[in-house]
């Protein structure tokens, strides 16, 4: 039996500490070893959202811990270990540092190689921890910070298909919970409440339903729902709110993901359709059955982390290191922390006013 890569993943992007160790069988299946996760919830609760400060200031107090813990909860040695991958990017740069900082310590100091991950490839790759997946793929990644459809042609290799002009879709769940007066972070608690409420109560916009290709937009949906709220007086209306909200999120991705299977096709020659939905809002139940059926009607297989890896990790970002481990794609001690990398360098930036579709 060979002895299979043991991978310690960090991650400190935005406002989750975490720390993992990851390994695969003789059969090259994944095997999370251990997966912690310190969330920030009521550090950033009384300010509405991240506070970029605070949340370094907590990834230091708590980094050494997290890496200890999970190093003790997967039963292995530090020098069993052989390499460590952290997040380099995107994301805030004083709390990227804290994480790259550290994996890179901690590899100098086991003298192992230093794997530099991009937080949207951890997302990206995230359902090969509990399933087979193979290239190419199509990929939609709904997070806070991020929403585009891919197409993942391997390891390192995107072309992106669309992307949102302003807001991601998490912001837009977040932004719309705060005016609903739900507290930080609220993004999740939407599709709780929009299953009270009645979805036609109100009709919101579909800002670029028609026009853009797959790309997508947000901003005019939250500027609509700012005025709304200003105008609702009862509890009802506000679950009519969170509901009509949920269902215009809904009929956007079904528009754009049928376009975004389209371009997909055109560009890989390939029988194989797999359509893989990553990140924080993949988390959301109604987002996610009516994906499930839009593929069953259009012959895609359809792929999802599991619940409890859709938001970040580090089990993801071991999942990219092990992937690069194999690859021998180790990384200098001086790379530097990236607050922009887009998984698809050669795509335009789409992102402000002016911007023609
Ligand atoms: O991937 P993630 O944990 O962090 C980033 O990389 O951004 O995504 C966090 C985002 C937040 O905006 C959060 O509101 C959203 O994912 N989110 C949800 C749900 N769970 C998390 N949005 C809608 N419905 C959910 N159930
Ligand atoms: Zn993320």
């Amino acid at each position: 039996m060979s002895k299979k890569p043991l991978i310690l993943g960090i991650e400190s992007s935005c406002d989750e500490t975490a720390a993992s160790l990851i390994t695969e069988n003789e059969q090259g299946i994944p095997i999370i070893l251990s997966n912690i996760v310190s969330s920030q919830i009521a550090i950033h609760k009384e300010f509405g959202g991240v506070v970029p400060e605070l949340a370094a200031r907590s990834h230091i107090e708590k980094i050494d811990w997290i890496v200890q813990k999970a190093i003790d909860e997967s039963g292995r040695k530090i020098e069993e270990i052989d390499a460590v991958a952290s997040t380099a990017g995107p994301g805030l740069i004083v709390c990227l540092s804290v994480g790259l900082s550290f994996g890179k310590a901690f590899a100098s100091s086991i003298n192992k190689p230093f794997i530099a991950v991009n937080h949207l490839e951890g997302h990206a790759l995230s359902p090969k921890l509990n399933s087979r997946l193979d290239y190419p793929y199509l990929l939609l990644l709904i997070s806070g910070g991020h929403t585009q459809y891919l197409n993942v042609k391997g390891l390192g290799k995107y072309k992106r298909l669309g992307t949102t002009i302003d807001d991601a879709l998490g912001e837009a769940f977040d932004k719309t919970a705060k005016l609903l007066g739900i507290d930080f972070p609220g993004g999740p608690k939407i599709e709780i409440l929009a299953k009270k409420g009645d979805p036609i109560k109100f009709d919101l916009p579909k800002p670029i339903y028609n026009k853009g290709g797959c790309n997508l937009s947000f901003a005019g949906l939250k500027t609509a729902i700012l005025k709304i709220t200003k105008t609702i007086k009862t509890e009802q209306e506000k679950f009519d709110l969170a509901a009509s909200f949920q269902k215009t999120v809904e009929e956007i991705l079904k528009k754009k993901t049928k376009i975004a299977f389209n371009e997909f096709e055109k560009q890989n020659n390939t029988n194989k359709k797999v359509f893989v939905v990553a990140g924080g809002v993949a988390a959301n139940k109604k987002i996610r059955s009516m994906l499930i059926n839009i593929c069953e009607e259009n012959n895609y297989k359809s792929l999802f982390p599991p619940l409890e890896l859709c938001g970040d990790n580090a089990a993801m970002i071991g999942m990219v290191g092990l992937e690069k481990f194999k690859l021998k794609q180790f990384n200098d001690l001086d790379y530097p922390a990236k607050p922009r990398w887009p998984l698809d360098e050669n795509a335009a930036f789409l992102k402000g006013s002016g911007i023609k579709l």
